[in-house]
């Protein structure tokens, strides 16, 4: 491989820790007599940050790890002539000649542990470092347990996923019956997380269904599940709406599923007086034909705004109306804002609440932005 390639790999791996950057090329017009690249984690977000040297001060800059890449090889073809890199599997030595070839010398790696003690990692339920065969089978991590830097957004919602199912668990009778069924499963990313929280973490033997519209989607996690050796753990084809179940279940998660797809999970886990409810919405259609307040129309005249409103008012009527069935609510911030504006999580536990406030709540909400003959309310759903 050629330097170009390793960086390119040790950056798709999450393998890069450290390199330095001495001798500038171009004296006179490089104001940086030295530059260091570390990986750090900085607000749960791992970045490659660089130190810029010149004779008296220090600057600090930023990159987006994944886009690190592509700067840290200019600097060595451009700007440098001598580099020392050192990835999870290798140091190297670079020299760059005045010409521009490079003379690269491969060391076996000193700095495997630098990573975590400069870092000060936060501790997941799930950890990097620490092989975990679902997240390996699904290209999130190596078989060494490092996480791919494309696939870090991911493991980061997972863990925090997997602290809220855990928080959400504390007041919870818990036994090996424990039946939970994910709606809108999907690649099942999250499925294959609660089972592996489940049986490994609490030692737990839990059942767990996944439904989904998407026959391969299924077929994919299915063949997923059993390469995983994962028993108690079943895929089926199907729509939340017409999903019949009779036996109890304990709890149920909507990870996204599309528009009115989340009522038909809630209002399946209401007539199941289901424990636990953890629903993230996704798109929604519903109020935004349906909303109307005459002084909130400066608002209402711009689509944008009335798109995100119409989410907010979804989302704070859904909690409203849990509260009406005896739900205790919280809404939470699932993953950070940046990577997605869905990102509110609606926990949802039952408790013997008294419900008349919510009721009442609830009705003059509605009359306050117009909305009646909703979906959640007719409950369009097989029982
Ligand atoms: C955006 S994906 C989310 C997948 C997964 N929960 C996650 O968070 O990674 C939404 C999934 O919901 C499924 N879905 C949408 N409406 C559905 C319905 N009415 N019944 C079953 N699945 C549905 C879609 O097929 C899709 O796989």
């Amino acid at each position: 491989m050629n330097v170009e390639q390793i960086i390119e790999q040790c950056i798709s791996e999450g393998k890069f820790i450290y390199s330095i950057f001495t001798t500038p090329r171009k004296k006179s017009e490089n104001p940086y007599k030295k530059i260091t690249a570390r990986a750090i984690e900085i607000k749960e977000e791992k970045v490659i940050q660089l130190e810029k040297y010149t004779e008296t001060k220090v600057f600090h800059e930023n990159l987006k790890y994944e886009n690190a890449g592509e700067i840290i090889f200019e600097l060595i073809k451009n700007e440098y002539r001598n580099i020392n890199l050192f990835t999870e599997d290798s140091d190297y030595q670079l020299i760059v000649s005045k010409k521009g070839s490079i003379k690269m010398i491969e060391k076996e790696p000193s700095k495997q542990l630098l990573l975590m003690e400069h870092n000060k990692k936060k501790q997941y339920i799930i950890n990097e470092g620490e092989p975990c065969s679902f997240l390996v089978e699904l290209g999130v991590m190596n078989q060494e347990g490092l996480v791919y830097a494309k696939k870090y957004d991911k493991f980061k919602q997972i863990n925090k996923f997997l602290e809220i199912v855990d928080d959400s668990l504390r007041d919870s009778k818990l036994s090996d019956n424990f039946m939970i069924i994910d709606f809108g499963c999907g690649k099942a990313y999250l499925t294959f997380a609660l089972y592996h929280y489940f049986y490994n973490v609490r030692n737990m033997k839990v059942r767990i269904i996944g439904l989904d519209l998407k026959e391969d989607v299924i077929e994919f996690c299915n063949e997923t599940s059993k390469k995983l050796g994962y028993k108690n753990l079943e895929f089926k084809i199907g729509d939340i709406k017409d999903f019949v179940y009779k036996s109890k279940v304990d709890m149920i998660v909507t990870l996204h599923a599309c528009d009115n797809a989340t009522d038909a999970a809630l209002l399946k886990a209401i007539n199941w007086n289901t424990d636990i409810i953890l629903s993230v919405p996704c798109c929604q259609h519903e109020f935004y034909n349906k909303i109307e307040n005459e002084n909130l129309e400066p608002m209402l005249k711009h689509g944008l705004i009335k798109e995100r409103m119409s989410s907010l008012v979804t989302d704070s009527l859904r909690s409203l109306f849990l509260e009406t069935k005896g739900y205790k609510v919280q809404l939470l911030e699932f993953i950070s804002m940046e990577h997605t504006p869905k990102n509110i999580l609606i926990k949802a536990i039952k408790t013997n609440k008294e419900t008349s406030k919510a009721k009442h709540q609830y009705e003059e909400f509605k009359k306050f932005w117009n909305l009646e003959n909703l979906f959640i309310e007719r409950g369009d759903i097989n029982r």
